[in-house]
Protein backbone atom coordinates (compact mmCIF):
# COMPACT_ATOMS: atom_id res chain seq x y z
CA UNK A 1 0.00 0.00 0.00
CA UNK A 2 1.11 3.39 -0.92
CA UNK A 3 1.44 6.18 1.72
CA UNK A 4 -0.98 9.86 0.67
CA UNK A 5 0.33 12.77 0.30
CA UNK A 6 -0.10 14.94 3.14
CA UNK A 7 -2.52 17.10 3.49
CA UNK A 8 -0.60 20.19 3.86
CA UNK A 9 0.60 20.39 0.22
CA UNK A 10 -3.01 20.42 -1.12
CA UNK A 11 -4.03 22.24 0.74
CA UNK A 12 -0.72 24.96 0.01
CA UNK A 13 -1.44 23.92 -3.62
CA UNK A 14 -5.12 25.18 -3.50
CA UNK A 15 -4.57 28.11 -1.78
CA UNK A 16 -2.20 29.20 -4.20
CA UNK A 17 -4.41 28.77 -7.11
CA UNK A 18 -6.81 30.35 -5.72
CA UNK A 19 -4.37 33.38 -5.06
CA UNK A 20 -3.42 32.76 -8.61
CA UNK A 21 -6.77 33.14 -10.10
CA UNK A 22 -7.95 36.12 -8.03
CA UNK A 23 -4.43 38.22 -8.57
CA UNK A 24 -5.54 37.34 -12.50
CA UNK A 25 -9.12 38.23 -13.05
CA UNK A 26 -10.10 40.20 -10.00
CA UNK A 27 -9.13 43.61 -8.80
CA UNK A 28 -6.56 44.75 -6.75
CA UNK A 29 -8.29 44.40 -3.00
CA UNK A 30 -9.93 41.01 -3.56
CA UNK A 31 -8.23 40.47 0.06
CA UNK A 32 -11.24 42.33 1.25
CA UNK A 33 -13.93 39.70 -1.16
CA UNK A 34 -15.80 37.77 0.69
CA UNK A 35 -15.55 35.45 -2.74
CA UNK A 36 -12.26 35.21 -2.17
CA UNK A 37 -12.55 34.45 1.49
CA UNK A 38 -15.49 31.76 0.66
CA UNK A 39 -13.96 29.71 -1.94
CA UNK A 40 -10.63 29.32 0.26
CA UNK A 41 -12.63 27.86 2.87
CA UNK A 42 -14.73 26.08 1.06
CA UNK A 43 -11.98 24.44 -0.53
CA UNK A 44 -9.43 23.84 2.85
CA UNK A 45 -12.75 22.23 3.69
CA UNK A 46 -13.48 19.90 1.19
CA UNK A 47 -9.70 19.00 1.40
CA UNK A 48 -9.64 18.18 5.21
CA UNK A 49 -13.20 16.46 4.54
CA UNK A 50 -11.36 14.33 1.40
CA UNK A 51 -8.51 14.07 3.78
CA UNK A 52 -10.59 12.34 6.21
CA UNK A 53 -12.39 10.07 4.38
CA UNK A 54 -8.95 8.87 2.66
CA UNK A 55 -7.78 8.01 6.19
CA UNK A 56 -10.80 6.06 6.84
CA UNK A 57 -10.33 4.00 3.82
CA UNK A 58 -5.97 3.85 4.42
CA UNK A 59 -7.32 2.16 7.91
CA UNK A 60 -9.62 -0.16 6.41
CA UNK A 61 -6.82 -1.33 3.84
CA UNK A 62 -4.26 -1.64 6.55
CA UNK A 63 -6.18 -4.16 8.09
CA UNK A 64 -6.47 -6.41 5.71
CA UNK A 65 -2.36 -6.19 5.36
CA UNK A 66 0.29 -9.15 6.32
CA UNK A 67 2.28 -8.04 8.86
CA UNK A 68 5.16 -7.06 6.88
CA UNK A 69 3.41 -5.00 4.65
CA UNK A 70 2.06 -3.58 7.67
CA UNK A 71 5.86 -2.85 8.85
CA UNK A 72 6.97 -1.61 5.58
CA UNK A 73 4.26 0.82 5.39
CA UNK A 74 4.88 2.11 8.63
CA UNK A 75 8.30 1.98 8.25
CA UNK A 76 8.14 4.36 4.92
CA UNK A 77 5.45 6.68 6.57
CA UNK A 78 7.58 7.61 9.27
CA UNK A 79 10.04 8.85 7.21
CA UNK A 80 9.04 12.81 6.10
CA UNK A 81 7.25 13.24 3.20
CA UNK A 82 9.64 15.64 1.29
CA UNK A 83 13.28 13.02 2.22
CA UNK A 84 10.50 10.62 0.53
CA UNK A 85 9.85 12.62 -2.17
CA UNK A 86 13.35 13.23 -2.82
CA UNK A 87 14.43 9.46 -2.13
CA UNK A 88 11.90 8.45 -4.54
CA UNK A 89 13.60 10.25 -7.70
CA UNK A 90 16.58 7.88 -7.12
CA UNK A 91 14.24 4.68 -6.20
CA UNK A 92 15.49 1.45 -8.68
CA UNK A 93 12.33 -0.67 -9.57
CA UNK A 94 12.91 -4.01 -8.64
CA UNK A 95 13.36 -6.78 -11.39
CA UNK A 96 9.65 -8.03 -10.66
CA UNK A 97 8.39 -4.28 -10.76
CA UNK A 98 10.01 -4.11 -14.07
CA UNK A 99 8.96 -6.77 -15.91
CA UNK A 100 5.31 -6.20 -15.07
CA UNK A 101 5.81 -2.63 -17.00
CA UNK A 102 7.80 -3.70 -19.82
CA UNK A 103 6.52 -3.30 -23.44
CA UNK A 104 8.84 -5.08 -25.87
CA UNK A 105 8.27 -3.89 -29.46
CA UNK A 106 9.17 -7.62 -31.03
CA UNK A 107 10.01 -6.29 -34.19
CA UNK A 108 12.61 -4.21 -33.86
CA UNK A 109 14.31 -6.31 -30.24
CA UNK A 110 13.43 -2.65 -28.65
CA UNK A 111 12.35 -2.81 -24.74
CA UNK A 112 11.26 -0.16 -22.74
CA UNK A 113 9.70 0.88 -19.46
CA UNK A 114 6.13 1.78 -19.46
CA UNK A 115 6.62 3.97 -16.13
CA UNK A 116 3.51 5.40 -14.79
CA UNK A 117 3.50 9.75 -15.17
CA UNK A 118 4.23 11.30 -11.89
CA UNK A 119 0.77 12.33 -10.20
CA UNK A 120 2.71 16.52 -10.52
CA UNK A 121 3.47 15.99 -13.95
CA UNK A 122 -0.03 14.83 -14.46
CA UNK A 123 -1.39 17.51 -12.41
CA UNK A 124 0.44 20.11 -13.90
CA UNK A 125 -0.37 18.63 -17.99
CA UNK A 126 -4.32 18.65 -17.01
CA UNK A 127 -4.45 22.12 -15.04
CA UNK A 128 -2.44 23.53 -18.13
CA UNK A 129 -5.64 21.92 -20.78
CA UNK A 130 -8.16 23.15 -18.58
CA UNK A 131 -7.05 26.75 -18.16
CA UNK A 132 -6.31 26.74 -21.80
CA UNK A 133 -9.50 26.13 -22.20
CA UNK A 134 -10.84 28.67 -19.44
CA UNK A 135 -8.85 31.62 -21.24
CA UNK A 136 -10.47 30.46 -24.97
CA UNK A 137 -13.42 30.76 -23.89
CA UNK A 138 -12.89 33.81 -21.77
CA UNK A 139 -11.21 35.91 -24.63
CA UNK A 140 -13.59 34.81 -27.21
CA UNK A 141 -16.57 35.72 -25.22
CA UNK A 142 -16.20 38.09 -22.35
CA UNK A 143 -13.62 40.98 -21.93
CA UNK A 144 -11.08 39.25 -20.06
CA UNK A 145 -7.78 40.25 -20.59
CA UNK A 146 -8.79 41.39 -24.27
CA UNK A 147 -6.12 43.94 -25.28
CA UNK A 148 -8.88 46.68 -26.89
CA UNK A 149 -11.03 46.43 -24.02
CA UNK A 150 -8.02 47.08 -21.51
CA UNK A 151 -6.95 49.53 -23.68
CA UNK A 152 -10.26 51.84 -23.55
CA UNK A 153 -9.97 51.49 -19.64
CA UNK A 154 -6.56 52.73 -19.52
CA UNK A 155 -7.30 55.17 -21.60
CA UNK A 156 -10.33 56.21 -19.47
CA UNK A 157 -8.42 56.41 -16.52
CA UNK A 158 -5.95 58.41 -17.77
CA UNK A 159 -8.15 60.88 -19.54
CA UNK A 160 -10.01 61.19 -16.39
CA UNK A 161 -6.55 61.52 -13.89
CA UNK A 162 -5.92 64.38 -16.24
CA UNK A 163 -9.07 66.09 -16.32
CA UNK A 164 -8.68 65.75 -12.42
CA UNK A 165 -5.20 67.38 -12.40
CA UNK A 166 -6.88 70.05 -14.61
CA UNK A 167 -9.10 70.82 -11.69
CA UNK A 168 -6.74 71.34 -9.33
CA UNK A 169 -3.55 72.91 -11.20
CA UNK A 170 -3.09 76.21 -10.90
CA UNK A 171 -3.94 78.29 -14.27
CA UNK A 172 -0.96 79.29 -16.82
CA UNK A 173 -2.26 82.25 -18.40
CA UNK A 174 -0.09 84.98 -20.03
CA UNK A 175 0.73 86.72 -16.71
CA UNK A 176 1.74 83.58 -15.13
CA UNK A 177 3.38 82.11 -17.73
CA UNK A 178 7.24 81.75 -17.92
CA UNK A 179 9.82 80.23 -20.13
CA UNK A 180 11.53 77.18 -18.97
CA UNK A 181 13.67 75.01 -20.79
CA UNK A 182 12.98 71.70 -19.68
CA UNK A 183 9.66 72.33 -21.73
CA UNK A 184 11.28 72.48 -24.64
CA UNK A 185 11.12 68.82 -25.39
CA UNK A 186 7.65 68.41 -24.48
CA UNK A 187 6.83 71.75 -26.44
CA UNK A 188 8.21 70.47 -28.93
CA UNK A 189 5.88 67.31 -29.53
CA UNK A 190 2.48 70.08 -28.80
CA UNK A 191 4.08 71.76 -31.87
CA UNK A 192 4.24 68.54 -33.91
CA UNK A 193 0.98 67.71 -32.83
CA UNK A 194 -0.57 71.35 -33.87
CA UNK A 195 1.68 73.62 -35.64
CA UNK A 196 3.31 71.58 -37.74
CA UNK A 197 0.80 71.76 -40.83
CA UNK A 198 1.17 75.93 -41.28
CA UNK A 199 4.52 76.54 -39.69
CA UNK A 200 6.51 73.22 -41.11
CA UNK A 201 9.18 71.60 -39.20
CA UNK A 202 11.53 73.25 -36.63
CA UNK A 203 8.75 76.29 -37.45
CA UNK A 204 10.28 76.77 -40.79
CA UNK A 205 6.99 78.35 -42.11
CA UNK A 206 4.89 77.16 -44.65
CA UNK A 207 1.07 78.72 -44.54
CA UNK A 208 1.84 80.24 -41.21
CA UNK A 209 5.02 82.62 -41.08
CA UNK A 210 8.48 81.96 -40.34
CA UNK A 211 9.08 81.40 -36.60
CA UNK A 212 13.00 80.87 -36.47
CA UNK A 213 13.68 84.36 -38.20
CA UNK A 214 13.93 88.08 -36.48
CA UNK A 215 10.81 89.19 -38.84
CA UNK A 216 7.25 89.37 -36.87
CA UNK A 217 3.87 90.12 -38.45
CA UNK A 218 2.47 90.72 -34.64
CA UNK A 219 4.37 91.82 -32.04
CA UNK A 220 1.50 92.12 -29.16
CA UNK A 221 4.25 91.91 -25.96
CA UNK A 222 7.74 93.08 -25.17
CA UNK A 223 9.44 89.33 -24.96
CA UNK A 224 9.24 86.46 -27.65
CA UNK A 225 8.04 84.03 -25.16
CA UNK A 226 5.42 86.41 -24.13
CA UNK A 227 4.35 87.21 -27.38
CA UNK A 228 4.29 83.30 -28.29
CA UNK A 229 1.83 83.14 -25.92
CA UNK A 230 -0.31 86.09 -26.42
CA UNK A 231 -0.91 84.48 -30.16
CA UNK A 232 -1.73 81.14 -28.71
CA UNK A 233 -4.58 83.16 -26.53
CA UNK A 234 -5.77 85.81 -29.10
CA UNK A 235 -4.64 84.52 -32.03
CA UNK A 236 -4.11 86.44 -34.79
CA UNK A 237 -6.10 90.10 -35.63
CA UNK A 238 -5.06 89.79 -39.22
CA UNK A 239 -5.76 86.17 -40.42
CA UNK A 240 -8.21 84.19 -38.59
CA UNK A 241 -6.16 81.09 -39.82
CA UNK A 242 -4.31 81.47 -37.12
CA UNK A 243 -6.48 80.67 -34.28
CA UNK A 244 -6.90 81.78 -30.76
CA UNK A 245 -5.83 78.31 -29.46
CA UNK A 246 -6.05 78.52 -25.74
CA UNK A 247 -9.78 80.29 -26.30
CA UNK A 248 -10.92 77.37 -28.67
CA UNK A 249 -10.00 74.93 -26.32
CA UNK A 250 -7.67 72.90 -28.56
CA UNK A 251 -4.67 73.48 -26.19
CA UNK A 252 -4.49 74.60 -22.48
CA UNK A 253 -2.46 77.59 -20.83
CA UNK A 254 0.09 74.69 -19.78
CA UNK A 255 0.76 73.24 -23.16
CA UNK A 256 0.86 76.80 -24.62
CA UNK A 257 3.72 77.23 -21.91
CA UNK A 258 5.70 74.76 -23.75
CA UNK A 259 5.03 75.47 -27.04
CA UNK A 260 6.20 78.67 -26.54
CA UNK A 261 9.35 77.61 -24.83
CA UNK A 262 9.59 75.82 -27.88
CA UNK A 263 9.35 78.28 -30.53
CA UNK A 264 11.48 80.57 -27.58
CA UNK A 265 14.27 77.98 -28.20
CA UNK A 266 14.77 78.00 -32.25
CA UNK A 267 14.05 81.64 -32.39
CA UNK A 268 16.36 83.02 -29.70
CA UNK A 269 18.80 79.81 -29.06
CA UNK A 270 19.02 78.29 -32.62
CA UNK A 271 20.33 80.24 -35.80
CA UNK A 272 17.04 80.91 -38.16
CA UNK A 273 16.20 78.55 -40.74
CA UNK A 274 16.93 80.80 -43.93
CA UNK A 275 15.26 81.28 -47.39
CA UNK A 276 18.44 78.96 -48.79
CA UNK A 277 17.31 76.22 -45.98
CA UNK A 278 14.08 75.85 -47.10
CA UNK A 279 12.93 78.30 -44.74
CA UNK A 280 10.27 81.08 -45.49
CA UNK A 281 10.58 84.61 -46.39
CA UNK A 282 10.47 87.00 -43.72
CA UNK A 283 8.01 88.56 -43.29
CA UNK A 284 6.77 91.54 -41.14
CA UNK A 285 9.32 93.92 -39.21
CA UNK A 286 12.49 93.21 -37.48
CA UNK A 287 10.82 92.57 -33.65
CA UNK A 288 13.62 93.66 -30.88
CA UNK A 289 12.77 91.40 -27.97
CA UNK A 290 13.65 92.55 -24.70
CA UNK A 291 14.13 88.99 -24.22
C1 LIG B 1 -3.98 76.70 -40.01
C2 LIG B 1 -2.63 77.16 -40.07
C3 LIG B 1 -1.94 77.49 -38.78
C4 LIG B 1 -1.77 76.70 -37.70
C5 LIG B 1 -2.27 75.28 -37.50
C6 LIG B 1 -0.96 77.44 -36.75
N1 LIG B 1 -0.66 78.65 -37.26
FE1 LIG B 1 0.47 80.07 -36.37
N2 LIG B 1 0.11 81.27 -37.89
C7 LIG B 1 -0.57 81.00 -39.05
C8 LIG B 1 -0.62 82.16 -39.91
C9 LIG B 1 -1.28 82.23 -41.26
C10 LIG B 1 0.04 83.15 -39.20
C11 LIG B 1 0.25 84.58 -39.64
C12 LIG B 1 -0.82 85.43 -39.01
C13 LIG B 1 -0.76 86.87 -39.43
O1 LIG B 1 -0.56 87.13 -40.62
O2 LIG B 1 -0.97 87.70 -38.55
C14 LIG B 1 0.49 82.58 -37.96
C15 LIG B 1 1.19 83.27 -37.01
C16 LIG B 1 1.76 82.71 -35.90
C17 LIG B 1 2.61 83.40 -34.99
C18 LIG B 1 3.04 84.83 -35.10
C19 LIG B 1 4.05 84.96 -36.16
C20 LIG B 1 4.28 86.40 -36.56
O3 LIG B 1 5.20 86.62 -37.35
O4 LIG B 1 3.50 87.26 -36.14
C21 LIG B 1 3.00 82.51 -34.04
C22 LIG B 1 3.92 82.73 -32.87
C23 LIG B 1 2.34 81.29 -34.36
N3 LIG B 1 1.59 81.42 -35.50
C24 LIG B 1 2.46 80.14 -33.59
C25 LIG B 1 1.71 79.01 -33.84
C26 LIG B 1 1.73 77.88 -32.98
C27 LIG B 1 2.56 77.73 -31.72
C28 LIG B 1 0.84 76.99 -33.50
C29 LIG B 1 0.44 75.66 -32.95
C30 LIG B 1 -0.18 75.66 -31.63
C31 LIG B 1 0.31 77.57 -34.71
N4 LIG B 1 0.86 78.80 -34.88
C32 LIG B 1 -0.58 76.95 -35.54
C33 LIG B 1 -1.14 79.79 -39.36
C34 LIG B 1 -1.22 78.73 -38.51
Amino acid sequence: MKTRTPIFIYITAAVISIVIIFQMSADADYLRSPYFWGLTVSVVLLLLIMDAISDLVENDNFKNLSDEEKRAFLKERSIPYFQRLWQSAFRRQSPTEEKEILIDHGFDGITELDNALPKWWLGLFYFTMVSCAVYLIAFAFTDYAHPDVEFRDENKMALASIKAYEKTAPVVDLQSAVYNADLIAEGEQIFKTNCVSCHSEGGKGGIGPNLTDKNWINIKQKSLFKNVFWMLENGSPNNPAMRPFIKDGTITGRDAEKVAAYIYHINREKSPIAQAEGGAAPQGEVADWQE
